[in-house]
């Protein structure tokens, strides 16, 4: 593992032991398709399949695969005593799940992070833990012009879903076994990830249309692709910042090889973009004429406009979000098209619970 270059470099993972808890899921299969590239030693993903689909793990003799909750005592007991970076990306998906079912985000966002950091604490050959954290937890709820969030903002004691505390107790859980046992533990706080690899539908139910309707960019191109009318929550004024998983994989990777144990680093694009204008590009890029829906703002909903401020990564880690959103958007569109058979087939699980898919299969 080269990680003592410079900065700004991309680091190589030639040769490293890797664990990825989660690594079947969106963000942790590209993590794993890209670290393959690098010729690590062995990747050891651990995953329950909750929100993801086993076509996401690559088949290739360096991964090893154990498809069980990271919360099982034998599958902690039995990681490899010699790893190198572990990277912590699971969670109960999303904000809606959780507010369905706050125990089962609790048994797998939060105890997660309690159970793995307690088991990752004695493995003294790790050199970095990388936790995804989310940029949403620590965000100033505001519907006006939002300031970009910095690592060092203030955070809030109220949230709107167990998943948002979920988040940050695992942030938390993190900082106590760096200080208490040294484990070299850093934070990745994601903005709004997008790209290939998100499979709508992929795993179980999960209590809520949205084990189906997953983030908007991927529901967004998968209806206008079918010509339907993008549903333009609070009529689409709220503004995320949107970052290519590509560009948030590396991003990983960089924090994995530079970041400091102890610290948070923003990866986001920096830019606000409303939602709106989102829907307004995916309808351009898929052909879709069906002018948009403006519906009612989600009664749990308080997040409005945000974005992250990147400054920190950028000068210290060398990570710059490179991807325009436009580009990104362009292959997300692509993926989805050259992978509708696997998403009707992820979504045709849940049909008997969301009767809405049926016309899609
Ligand atoms: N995608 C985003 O925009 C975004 C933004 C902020 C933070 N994050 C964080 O990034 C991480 C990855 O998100 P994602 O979008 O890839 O979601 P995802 O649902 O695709 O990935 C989560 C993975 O965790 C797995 N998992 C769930 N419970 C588990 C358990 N008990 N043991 C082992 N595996 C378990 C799921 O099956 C899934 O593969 C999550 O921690 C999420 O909170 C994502």
């Amino acid at each position: 593992m080269n990680t003592s270059s410079s900065t700004q470099a991309l680091p190589s993972f030639s040769g490293a032991r890797i664990l990825v808890v989660g690594g079947a899921g969106f963000v942790g299969s590209n993590l794993v398709h890209r670290l393959l590239a690098d010729g690590p030693e062995q990747i050891v993903v651990v995953d329950n399949l909750l929100s993801a689909d086993k076509v996401n793990v690559p088949d290739d003799p360096r991964i090893k695969f154990v498809e069980a909750p990271i919360t099982d005592d034998k599958v902690l007991r039995d990681l490899p005593q010699n790893l190198d970076i572990a990277f912590h990306l699971a969670c109960y998906h999303g904000n809606q799940s959780s507010i369905a079912d706050p125990i089962a985000d609790h048994d797998n966002n939060t105890i997660t992070s309690l159970k793995l950091f307690e088991r990752l604490k004695d493995i003294k050959s790790l050199k970095k833990v990388v936790y995804a954290a989310a940029g949403c937890a620590v965000a100033k709820k505001t519907r006006d012009e939002p300031a970009a969030t910095s690592e060092d903002a203030d955070v809030e004691l109220f949230h709107d879903s167990p998943y948002s505390i979920s988040k940050l107790v695992g942030e938390m859980y993190g900082n106590y076994y760096f200080r208490r046992y040294k484990m070299p533990f850093a934070k990745a706080r994601f903005q709004n990830v997008y790209g290939p690899r998100e499979i709508l539908g992929a795993g179980r139910w999960r209590g809520t249309p949205h084990t189906v309707w997953r983030n908007v960019t991927p529901t967004f191109i998968f209806k206008a692709l079918h010509g339907e009318a993008l549903p333009l929550i609070n009529g689409g004024l709220d503004g995320r910042d949107f970052i290519f998983v590509g560009d948030l994989v590396e991003g990983l990777m960089r924090i994995a090889a530079y970041g400091n144990a102890g610290e948070a680093y923003n990866l986001g694009s920096g830019r606000e973009t409303r939602i709106r204008d989102l829907a307004t590009s995916v309808n351009a890029l898929t052909g879709n004429a069906t002018p948009p829906d403006i519906a009612p703002a989600r009664d749990w909903d308080n997040s409005g406009r945000r974005f992250g401020d990147p400054t920190k990564s950028r000068q210290t880690i060398g990570f710059v979000a490179n991807t325009e959103h436009q580009r990104g958007l362009e292959e997300t569109v692509a993926w989805t098209k050259a992978n509708l058979d696997l998403i009707k087939k992820t979504m045709a699980q849940h049909v008997d619970r969301l009767p809405e898919v049926a016309k899609y299969l």
